[in-house]
């Protein structure tokens, strides 16, 4: 118990160091794009390379970030509605150390709250601000209204496609949406399951163009992660890819991203001079649900 209190003390003193902590949205058009992968792997590779992640399962409909991980969590984002649960209890420990929290169904439930009790839980979430250096959101796909949410609060989104037609055009179709109701949205684009860097760069230029030409907005592009057959063996295995198959391609190709992430490869503008951090995300969720 003493053990427990003090780490959490630990805990707090750290989030209370107010450094900048960086939400990502993780979207895509069309479901099954490897969403969920990318953000878990990805969430590795941001914490190999020195940055504290947390990662948010923020997938209304199939929440499942935790089967890829192979632990059935009992800590759930509404148990903060219970007096006295701090967001310590609710963050679960994964492989690799990587720290989640899930959110789920939760997120969809905590839009109907009572201001009050909302309040109580997102002054518990902002805790993270500081702790983390970033948070990384897995949502569900498509254009649902909580996805939707997600997407325009966070400081930066990073929208998931492969190289099939059905896919791009979902994208662009999530992008057009993005760009109604917020056009400085910072956009960027990661291309899954290519079979070279070529195809990837065809698919994101493809999307490009049709960005600038219809929307006039500039999308810039992240980088690719190859389709390998290990990442569906590691789904099986409920094993990240990342820690089981490190010299894949696809975990290269994630540690790739990481590093053109962390050099701020097609960042924008917006993204470099800072965001709003936990506080900021929230108040704009609060603004949209009421
Ligand atoms: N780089 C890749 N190479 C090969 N297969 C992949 C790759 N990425 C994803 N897949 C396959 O796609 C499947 C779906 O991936 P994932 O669950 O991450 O998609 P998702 O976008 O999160 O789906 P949903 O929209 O349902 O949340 C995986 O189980 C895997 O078989
Ligand atoms: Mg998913």
């Amino acid at each position: 118990m003493r053990d427990q209190a003090a780490q959490l003390r630990e805990r707090l003193q750290k989030s209370q160091e107010g450094k900048p902590t960086r939400l990502i949205t993780v979207t895509s058009g069309k479901g099954g794009v490897g969403k969920s992968n990318f953000t878990l792997n990805f969430a590795l590779g941001l914490l190999e390379s020195g940055q504290k992640t947390v990662v948010f399962d923020a997938d209304l409909g199939f929440a499942n970030l935790d089967v890829l991980m192979g632990i059935s969590s009992k800590k759930h984002l509404l148990q903060l509605l219970e007096p006295q649960t701090t967001v310590w209890d609710i963050l679960e420990k994964g492989p690799g150390g990587l720290e989640f929290i899930a959110g789920g169904t939760g997120f969809s439930q905590m839009m109907k709250v009572d201001d009050g009790k909302l309040d109580t839980m997102f002054r518990q979430l902002e805790n993270l601000q500081g702790y983390a250096d970033i948070l990384l959101f897995d949502t569900g796909a498509g254009v649902s209204n909580e996805s939707m949410r997600f997407i325009l609060a966070a400081d930066e989104v990073l929208l998931v496609t492969t190289p099939e037609p059905t896919s791009i055009t979902d994208a662009y179709a999530l992008i057009k949406m993005i760009h109604s109701q917020n056009p400085k949205t910072a956009i960027r684009l990661v291309i899954n399951r290519v079979s070279s860097n070529q195809e990837g760069k065809q698919t994101a230029d493809k999307l490009a163009m049709v960005a600038k030409r219809f929307l006039d907005m500039e999308l810039s592009t992240l980088g690719y992660v190859p389709d390998d057959a290990i990442v569906s063996k590691s789904v099986k295995q409920q094993k990240p890819f990342f820690l089981t198959y490190p010299q894949s391609p696809a975990a290269k190709g994630i540690r790739d991203l990481v590093s053109a992430y962390t050099r701020g490869v097609g960042a924008v503008s917006s993204i470099e001079t800072g965001a709003g951090g936990l506080k900021g995300f929230f108040a704009k969720m609060r603004n949209m649900i009421r």
